[in-house]
């Protein structure tokens, strides 16, 4: 059993006194774990083995996300209440756990709020890396898997988009998130014992399959889908779509979606590459396979049974008319293919919407 850390300031235990994993068996520090994508990770890290701490703020997530995993991994689920700016407290977690690898989510994403509080998000996802790094190089931590993004690519890349197209940044978030790909990449030149992994996602949508975890923004989305998947629930009239007059097939944007339990196996693949090979990598996490704001539209009604009423607008600025990945080097570095279709995208999304809303009474 674990020695008891009830001392421990911030230190929280979900469900029953967790058993102490296989001393083989290594250990994950997941920041941002209770958030969409961390989440997600959390469960395929786990059932992949891994013993899994959750670090988060939850300035993004809700709290009881930890017991939700705690029913789908079915033991306990160590949460530690923490901002990643909070260099003494990182420093207190190195010290009293040893971790062999930290997946680094926690980080601000909405690209509309980017552009009205850029401070914020240079200060957070900027800065927020950089302690977790010095906290963890002081630890001896060497291993870290980064939560990058395909924004980090220009809106006028060649298609699909291999990891070699030129960088560049459309707004404030994409911009921390290439500034953190170069702080990266002169850490690992600086200092050979780092290996890190680096994905960059393009757009993560669905649910788990247990309707149990999935998208939950706060008031109204940014993203397509859990747009549509309000329309579709009533809780929103309509979606407007941005733009009807992009050069693509049916005139609307077209984006690389990709299931969020795909995007979590690419976590896996990715830690276990970085153990096994004792080296890092950078690759898309995406199908390469894109679809417009249309077929997503309709794919959606489908599953939900719903009807989804839409309304051309005017573009939005800073849209790329279309975005898909180049999968292949993901492929040959770590082993990495999407597995869900589109139907699994939007079913799963609707199950965990019907579900979510049951619980919350909504
Ligand atoms: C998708 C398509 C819109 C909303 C951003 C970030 C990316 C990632 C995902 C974090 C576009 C259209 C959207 C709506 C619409 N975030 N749309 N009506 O902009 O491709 O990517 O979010 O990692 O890093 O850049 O995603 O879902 O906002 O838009 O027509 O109400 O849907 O124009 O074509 P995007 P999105």
């Amino acid at each position: 059993m674990y020695r008891d850390r009830a001392g421990y300031a911030g230190y929280r235990k979900i469900g029953y006194e967790f058993v102490e994993g296989n001393q083989m068996t290594q250990r994950i520090l997941l920041t941002g774990g209770a958030g969409y994508i961390g989440s997600h990770t959390y469960v395929a890290l786990v059932e992949a083995g891994y013993d899994v701490v959750i670090l988060d703020n939850f300035s993004n997530a809700a709290r009881d996300v930890p017991d939700r995993l705690a029913q789908l991994v079915n033991h306990n689920v160590q949460v530690i209440d923490a901002d990643v700016l909070d260099r003494v407290k990182l420093d207190q977690v190195f010290a009293d756990t040893r971790f062999d690898a930290v997946v680094h989510f926690a980080a601000f994403k909405a690209v509309g709020e980017s552009v009205k509080e850029p401070l914020a998000y240079m200060q957070n996802n900027i800065g927020g890396l950089v302690t977790l790094m010095q906290a963890m190089a002081a630890a001896g931590v060497f291993r870290l898997v980064f939560s990058s993004s395909a924004s980090v690519y220009g809106n006028n890349a060649q298609l699909p988009i291999p990891e070699t197209a030129e960088l560049s940044f459309g707004n404030p978030y994409g911009h921390s998130k290439l500034v953190c790909e170069q702080i990266i990449e002169q850490t690992v030149a600086s200092d050979p014992r780092w290996t890190v992994g680096v994905l960059r996602y393009f757009n993560p949508v669905g649910a788990h399959e247990s309707g149990l975890i999935g998208e939950d923004p706060a008031g109204i989305p940014d993203n397509l889908m859990p747009f549509i998947a309000k329309v579709a629930a009533g809780e929103l009239p309509h979606i407007s779509v941005f733009g009807g007059d992009y050069p693509t097939p049916d005139g609307t944007g077209v984006r690389d979606y990709i299931h969020v339990c795909d995007l979590a196996d690419g976590h896996v693949l990715s830690v276990q590459s970085l153990f096994r090979e004792g080296k890092g990598h950078l690759v898309n996490l995406g199908t390469g396979r894109g679809y417009s704001v249309l077929e997503m539209i309709a794919a959606y009604a489908k599953a939900s049974g719903r009807d989804i009423p839409y309304q051309i607008s005017p573009r939005r600025p800073g849209d790329a008319a279309a975005s898909y990945a180049d999968p292949r080097l993901a492929k040959d570095l770590i082993g990495f293919g999407a597995k869900r279709d589109l139907e699994d995208m939007c079913r799963s999304s609707w199950a965990w919407i019907v579900r979510h809303a049951q619980k919350t009474g909504a």
